[in-house]
């Protein structure tokens, strides 16, 4: 709180209102608006929230501006480059950095909820071969909630942490079958004397057959793409997590609304979205006339995996991605592969170009990360999927921040009616 005020003169009403100015940490000031419909009969108007604070939280802070990320007050950078996942994970959750015993029992909770029910696992065989697996991700997440009965008490703190649990350990054991589905192989079962990638790899690329062994890089590769991908305040399926668990639903349906949101192509569906993209612009001498279509309005092509609601200047984790992305290449001795060639080309003309310039338009956190996936033999259908995994860690931090916030209600926006006035019922016979 601040003892500054905001002043509003407005001809729908009598008398000036005055609002309070709230102060955070860090970052802009924000009008407390909470009495402005009680007290003036006034609502905002604010569609896609360009300019509203949903909540106060203390896990993310981003400034747009600066191409500033920080978890928990730790910049994105350090966390990239000296933490784990599930390190991040502890310390999204709880706000602190884990010492060596939390961390190492985190961990092996977490390594001990991984098996999902038998029935679940027979939920796949419903889904077509073709399905794509973030259709499945979302139906099976959502049907966590009729087999874990002992942990969806929403009031109950440690029902809270158990579902919180069972989440993070689950979605990759939920996302490799799904994959295992589309590729007609069996199911293989978590291995939890495994980290928690390399458990997912083997699940992911083990068989049956022959033993497996987990790719150090891709472990290392894919663990960072995890901690860049894990939270970012409130885009658009963190508010549909938080959204959905205000009405008091079960964790496993709130996880399931965030998977849903996320795979959007303007959201987390976007990583899949430029690789698609890339092929269909195909070699550098089509750059030109791609980046034409991505600035004409007539034109629905957009340049993905570029611009942010946020930030208007590099996406930071854009920045790693494509430092990992060259490491990764090149230890796969593929540091001339022809996608990162074209996508580094189409960034360069892109970023000398005013059109996306003056509007703030860089890389985000997916221009590059599909071409890492591909590279370590990860199909474009569960791009998506990896972002789902990771932003589970954000997803369930924020669903336990509000529901411990003793200023939480329903959220229930309201509307600017733009409808009919009222009129009265016509007869079938005198309609036209
Ligand atoms: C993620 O919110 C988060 O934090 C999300 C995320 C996370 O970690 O959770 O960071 C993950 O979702 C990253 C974004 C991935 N999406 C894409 O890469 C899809 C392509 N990007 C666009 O669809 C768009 O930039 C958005 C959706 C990301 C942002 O949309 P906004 O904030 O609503 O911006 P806008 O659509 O109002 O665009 C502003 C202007 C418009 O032109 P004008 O009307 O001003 O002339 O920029 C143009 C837009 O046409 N524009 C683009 C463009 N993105 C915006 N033009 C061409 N190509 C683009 N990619």
């Amino acid at each position: 709180m601040s003892d500054k005020k905001a002043y509003l003169d407005c001809d729908s009403c009598e008398e000036r209102i005055e609002l309070d100015v709230l102060s955070g940490t860090v970052g802009p000031d924000a009008v407390d608006i909470t009495q402005l419909y009680g007290g003036a009969g006034l609502f905002t108007y604010d569609p896609g929230f360009l300019s509203t604070a949903s909540c106060g939280s203390a896990i993310t802070y981003i400034d747009g501006d600066e191409g500033i990320l920080r978890y928990r007050g730790y910049p994105i950078e350090q966390l990239a480059a000296k933490s784990s996942f599930l390190e991040v994970s502890y310390l999204l959750m709880y706000g602190e950095l884990p010492n060596e015993d939390q961390l190492s029992t985190f961990t092996n909770k977490i390594m001990h909820h991984t098996m999902i029910n038998e029935a679940l696992l027979r939920f796949f065989e419903g889904f077509h071969c073709d399905a794509h697996p973030m259709a499945m991700m979302v139906g099976v997440v959502g049907s966590l909630s009729a087999f874990y009965h002992d942990s969806i008490d929403m009031q109950d703190e440690a029902h809270r942490e158990l579902a919180a649990y069972r989440l993070l350990a689950k979605m990759p054991t939920i996302a490799a079958a799904a994959y295992k589905h589309n590729v007609g192989e069996r199911v293989m079962y978590p291995r939890n004397n495994l980290s928690y990638v390399g458990n997912f790899l083997q699940m992911m690329f083990g068989l049956p057959c022959e033993d497996y062994a987990v790719d150090p890089l891709a472990e290392r590769a894919v663990d960072l793409l995890f901690i860049l991908h894990a939270d970012h305040e409130q885009n658009a399926s963190t508010s549909s997590v938080r959204l959905v668990g205000s009405s008091g639903a079960n964790p496993f349906a709130c996880i399931a609304a965030g998977v849903a949101s996320l795979w959007g192509p303007a959201h987390g569906g976007a990583n899949e979205a430029v690789l698609k993209m890339l092929e269909e612009i195909g070699d550098a001498s089509q750059i030109d006339k791609y980046i034409d279509k991505a600035k004409d309005k007539d034109d629905p092509f957009r340049l993905m995996g570029f611009g942010h609601r946020v930030y208007k200047n590099y996406d930071p984790r854009a920045k790693i991605i494509r430092e990992v992305c060259l490491q990764v290449l090149e230890k796969l001795a593929d540091s001339n592969n022809p996608l990162f060639e074209l996508a580094h080309r189409l960034e360069e003309r892109a970023l000398h170009d005013e059109y996306f310039l003056e509007r703030g338009l860089y890389p985000n956190v997916d221009y590059y990360s599909g071409i890492i996936y591909r590279a370590l033999g990860i199909p474009e259908s569960m791009f998506t999927v990896m972002f789902a995994i990771a932003r589970t860690a954000g997803w369930v931090s924020h669903w336990m921040e509000m529901l411990k916030d003793p200023k939480h209600r329903i959220g229930r926006p309201r509307q600017l009616y733009v409808g009919a006035d009222q009129r009265d019922y016509v007869p079938m016979e005198e309609r036209t």
